[in-house]
């Protein structure tokens, strides 16, 4: 469309304040402004704007009728040890096999931590100090290499943080990764609107754009021709992860195996809730489809209900971590079938500018921010399937600068899980009675990135290292 068919779409639709200003833009800024407008999908603000804008409550949770969701346990917490033995050997037969890539969403701004930059880029381990994407980057090139098969790795970014997070790539030369097999895929944005539902602009010639949610990161693996890659190289599987948790398992072969021998087209992984008033999301039955309420949309007395054994009733804590059959993210991606996945919205005070142009900075919300959440899209899966994983092994996220879930808790939870490992391994160390080392110690992910693989490493050095403070084994 040129600029003219823009501009007629833009007024046809009731959203000419758009263009109000285009008299005093010059042609550079027009151009700018022709390209976020074109951006956006005027039909789908207009269905927004009725649903939500409006009417408002049409996303009401009903929260009498939600149950706790059914899960598999870990084997020891009432799990069947055949299943996760037979789970696991399915998930190892796919990775060997080069089904399997990895996906990363990084898109969000990491405002909580207060740390300038891609939050991927901070520095978390222990003793190295590697950043986020370097500890994920090992995990995923040693998972390549224990399986004999290299994986497509893919990072959702936004507009905020795209060029940074690639140039901090090439920086680091992709971390003896495959650079081909990285791929940066950046994520879509939504306008803010009005209580009206006109869309704002934050500048004269600027329209009040943000991330569409981490389940813009369906819509973006179709846009970027990701899913295609994908089927051309036999590769139907995607192991999801958050950025912001340097224990997770970016690919674990049991949770494949789960969602794989369970035919689900997405699988999530929880972990019980330590305390009533924890911020996490909960994995809950709602008209009997799987979902998750966010802590916040949950009532505290609802959180606090316990079960006869006296235990917290909804205690299937979200960790974001999930598995996605490639052609299910296509179907969310296109609507196919009805699939779609809901906007969520936000009341927020919106910087702008006022009929005349000035900026202007709201003392109370003046506005509508929309986002999608990826987990949104259990409801429309077939067999979604809900698996146990312990949280002193793969939950702990870096979420705020300090207190609970900040970079400390994270390093003193790396710290424990490698104690362990060492003294699974059978090398006496010392812990405090939470179980962290008195020396600060790191395992590379190359030499080990689970137990297993670890005292498989491990049991090969001879005679071993004696362990000492700082030290880090690669
Ligand atoms: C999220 C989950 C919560 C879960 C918790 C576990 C939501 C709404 N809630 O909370 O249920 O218990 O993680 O740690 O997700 N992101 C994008 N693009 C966006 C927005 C976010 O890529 O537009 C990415 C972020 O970079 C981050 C992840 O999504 O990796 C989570 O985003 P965040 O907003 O920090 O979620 P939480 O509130 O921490």
């Amino acid at each position: 469309m040129n600029a003219h068919e823009i501009i007629a779409a833009y007024q046809r639709a009731g959203q000419g304040q758009v263009f109000a200003f285009w008299e005093r833009l010059d042609s550079a800024s027009r151009a700018d402004l022709l390209a976020q407008a074109a951006e956006i999908e005027l039909a789908e603000i207009e269905s927004l704007h009725r649903t939500l804008g409006v009417g408002g409550g049409a996303a009401a949770l009903r929260l009498n009728e939600l149950q706790p969701a059914p899960c598999t346990r870990l084997p020891g917490r009432g799990g069947n040890v055949t299943a996760w033995n037979r789970a696991r050997a399915a998930g190892e037969a796919a990775l060997r096999g080069g089904h399997v890539a990895a996906f990363t969403v990084a898109g969000g701004q990491g405002t909580r931590l207060g740390f300038d930059g891609p939050k991927g880029t901070f520095a978390i381990t222990p003793v190295r100090g590697k950043s986020l994407f370097q500890v994920f980057a090992e995990k995923i090139a040693a998972a390549g290499r224990h399986y004999g098969r290299p994986l497509h790795w893919f990072i959702l970014t936004s507009h905020a943080n795209h060029e940074q997070t690639a140039n901090y790539f090439s920086a680091h030369r992709f971390f003896n990764l495959d650079r081909n097999r990285v791929h940066f895929l950046r994520q879509g944005r939504m306008p803010a609107v009005d209580f009206s539902g006109k869309i704002l602009l934050e500048t004269i010639g600027g329209i009040a754009l943000n991330p569409d949610g981490h389940g813009g990161s369906l819509r973006a693996l179709h846009r970027s021709g990701a899913l295609d890659l994908l089927k051309s190289e036999g590769v139907d599987t995607l192991s999801y992860f958050q950025v912001d948790n340097p224990l997770v398992r970016c690919i674990d072969p049991a949770f494949l195996g789960f969602h794989l021998l369970g035919d689900s087209e997405m699988s999530s992984k929880m972990v019980p809730k330590v305390y009533p008033e924890e911020k996490v999301g909960l994995f809950c039955l709602g008209a009997g489809q799987l979902g998750v309420v966010e802590y916040s949309d949950m009532p505290p007395a609802m959180q606090r209900e316990t079960t006869l054994d006296g235990r917290l009733r909804f205690d299937a804590g979200n960790i974001a971590v999930h598995i996605l059959a490639r052609e299910f993210a296509r179907r969310m991606a296109t609507g196919g079938d009805g699939a779609a996945l809901s906007f969520h919205r936000a009341d927020k005070k919106i910087s702008g500018v006022d009929a005349a142009g000035r900026p202007v900075e709201p003392e109370r919300p003046n506005g509508i921010k929309f986002e999608m959440f990826v987990f949104d899209a259990l409801s429309f899966a077939r067999n979604p399937q809900l698996v146990e994983t312990s949280r002193a092994d793969e939950f702990s996220p870096v979420k705020n600068a300090e207190g609970v879930d900040s970079p400390r808790t994270a390093r003193e939870d790396q710290l424990r899980q490698f104690a362990r490992w060492f003294r699974a391994a059978g090398v006496g160390i010392e812990t405090d009675a939470t179980g962290l080392p008195s020396l600060p110690i790191e395992v590379s992910p190359l030499f080990g990135y689970d137990e297993p693989t670890f005292l498989e490493a491990w049991n090969k050095l001879s005679p071993p290292p004696v362990v000492s403070t700082g030290m880090y084994l690669e």
